[in-house]
């Protein structure tokens, strides 16, 4: 062939094909870089600034109307909301897109970006989101049934109809979503069902659940779990070395005459399920998918108290066997012990995203903490559009115009593994972490007077720059740097600069000294501990502070 003829084959093949490979790499996407697995929107590592809506807020859009401004002024970037299968196909087959054109075009309108929450066979459990030729056709559509025999409004996991019923919905609506968002993007990742599990039993009761309940347990499961050797949870540990790894048997004879049986039962089947929908999704149009959990509480004494087969972290292991379509098992977290939570469900595997908890000042510091301990692709408070009075000044709303404006400083420190964070209550004060070293100590801010405690919590993450120099941003900390390397053991502030990212660019504001910087004057007994009796003060109004050290002795 001529040298031309090969030349313009080539021309040809990469002008028509690049287009479509540039466009694959645009699409909402997870990636490893470095030290974390960040979700990549629009060509750049992003960081979920979210809100949930109330589950029915964007059933219809005039009635959402108000909120959007709320939310914008909260400095949200990204709003969580429900899309039901109800509303999608009002009949078998029949598809109505509609709300969610309407929806698209409102976020775009205010410049968010979405996550939509399927809400499909299960929500809380229970299935009050299907169409309603589901819910009448309960011998095509088999229920979970409970001990009593009694059948519940939740959709077995183990109906095979049910399951290709709501794949087919499910791949409708991501072919749909790819029609008519893959150039702009707005939808950025899609949750799979809600909190799914069965309330009010262990497992299900109903009789294709108690024919498969008594099967030998499926040989994929056994054969991933011992793939995963050492990374299996303790409480699969505990169950299943007391069988001595039993590989063949059902349920009971692997697992254990005990609720965990019921529960791994579950997971399973919900897995196998909800990957088989999630899988059909991604064939249409591949963004992130992920699950959420209704974490256990703590007067839950067995599996049903909470929603069994839910992806707690204690069955993650069979969910992360039956469903490697699923990138993210996610924890919805009411409860205050966050960090215990957050470190549970953040694994090598399982980078953290937190799709529903508190807003207020608790919520700014879970997102820092999340954000600047774990990686956390981002936080996302329910009931966002709750009416707020002066949305603006909300804990919330100033904690994200920080992030936001840190975002590139902070993906870039997750990527090196150059961030940490502290979250602290009067019950764990003080806090430190080890960083460039040095350790740095958070501690609550104090009358300097009186020495009494002037803050029941404070927030922050800590960034290092490199050598002496790091960035802190956060609310209600006095923050200490004490050398851990070899040379001079005392380190003073060379200069604390406060000060805004605009556009990227760094814009100083005050030089920071003075009574901006004491915290105590008996310098002989800090100086005993290598202490300056100064600190870096962030103060309750969430900032940021370019610190940089120098060493004396
Ligand atoms: C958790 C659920 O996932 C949400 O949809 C909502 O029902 C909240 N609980 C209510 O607090």
């Amino acid at each position: 062939m001529k040298f031309y003829l090969k030349l313009w084959i080539v021309i040809m093949i990469t002008t028509t094909m690049l287009p479509d490979f540039l466009h694959a790499q645009a699409v909402p996407h997870l990636q490893k870089n470095g030290n974390a697995q960040q979700l990549i929107v629009d060509g750049k590592p992003y960081l979920i600034l979210g809100g949930e809506l109330h589950n029915s807020s964007s059933s219809n859009v005039e009635y959402l109307q108000p909120a959007w401004n709320q939310l914008k002024e909260m400095n949200l970037n990204t709003v969580l909301t429900a899309l039901s299968w109800q509303l999608i196909e009002p009949e078998e087959g029949n598809f109505d897109f509609s709300l969610v054109d309407a929806l698209l075009e409102d976020a775009r309108e205010h410049d968010f970006k979405l996550i939509f929450l399927w809400f499909g066979s299960w929500k809380n459990g229970l299935s009050h989101y299907t169409p309603s030729w589901v819910k009448e056709d309960q011998d095509r559509f088999a229920r979970v049934r409970l001990n009593s025999g009694k059948a519940t409004e939740t959709l077995s996991p183990l109906s095979m109809e049910a399951r290709k019923a709501d794949a087919k919905a499910f791949a409708a609506l991501m072919a749909h979503l790819k029609k008519v968002d893959s150039k702009e993007r707005t939808v950025i990742m899609m949750q799979a069902q809600n909190e799914v599990g069965v309330i009010g039993a262990a497992r299900d009761h109903s009789q294709i659940a108690n024919a498969a309940f008594n099967k030998q347990v499926p040989t994929d499961l056994i054969k991933g779990l011992k793939e995963l050797k050492n990374e299996l949870q303790p409480e699969m540990i505990e169950y299943w070395s007391k069988t001595k790894y039993k590989e063949t048997g059902t349920w009971p004879e692997i697992f254990g005459e005990n609720h965990y049986a019921d529960e791994a039962f579950m997971a399973w089947n919900y897995a196998r399920y909800i990957n088989e929908v999630v899988a059909a999704g991604k064939a249409e149009y591949n963004i992130p998918m992920f699950v959420n959990a209704w974490i256990v509480q703590p007067e839950d004494t067995k599996p049903g108290d909470y929603p069994a087969g839910g992806p707690q972290s204690r069955v993650h292991d069979i969910w992360r066997v039956g469903a490697p379509d699923i990138d993210l098992q996610c924890p919805d977290i009411y409860l205050d012990n966050f960090p215990e939570i957050v470190n549970m469900y953040h694994h090598s595997w399982n980078p953290l995203f937190i799709p529903e908890s508190f807003s207020g000042f608790e919520g700014a510091a879970n997102t820092f903490y999340a954000i600047g301990k774990h990686a956390a692709l981002g936080y996302s408070p329910f009931g966002i559009d709750d009416p707020v009075e002066n949305p603006s000044e909300s804990p919330l709303a100033k904690a994200y115009n920080v992030l936001d404006q840190l975002t590139p400083v902070i993906t870039e420190a997750q990527a090196k593994g150059t961030i940490s964070a502290f979250w602290l209550t009067t019950a764990n004060n003080p806090q430190t972490v080890e960083l460039g070293g040095y350790t740095i100590e958070a501690s609550l801010p104090k009358n300097w007077r009186t020495g009494e405690t002037t803050a029941e919590k404070g927030y922050g993450l800590v960034i290092w720059k490199g050598g002496d120099e790091f960035i802190l941003a956060g609310s209600d900390l006095n923050v200490v740097f004490l050398p851990k390397s070899e040379g001079k053991k005392m380190a003073g502030f060379d200069t604390i600069y406060e000060g805004e990212y605009i556009d990227g660019k760094w814009k100083p504001g005050r030089l920071l000294n003075g009574d901006n910087i004491m915290i105590n004057y008996n310098l002989s007994e800090q100086a005993a501990i290598n202490r300056t009796g100064t600190a870096a003060k962030l103060e309750t109004e969430p900032s940021v502070l370019q610190v940089k050290l120098y060493r004396f002795e």
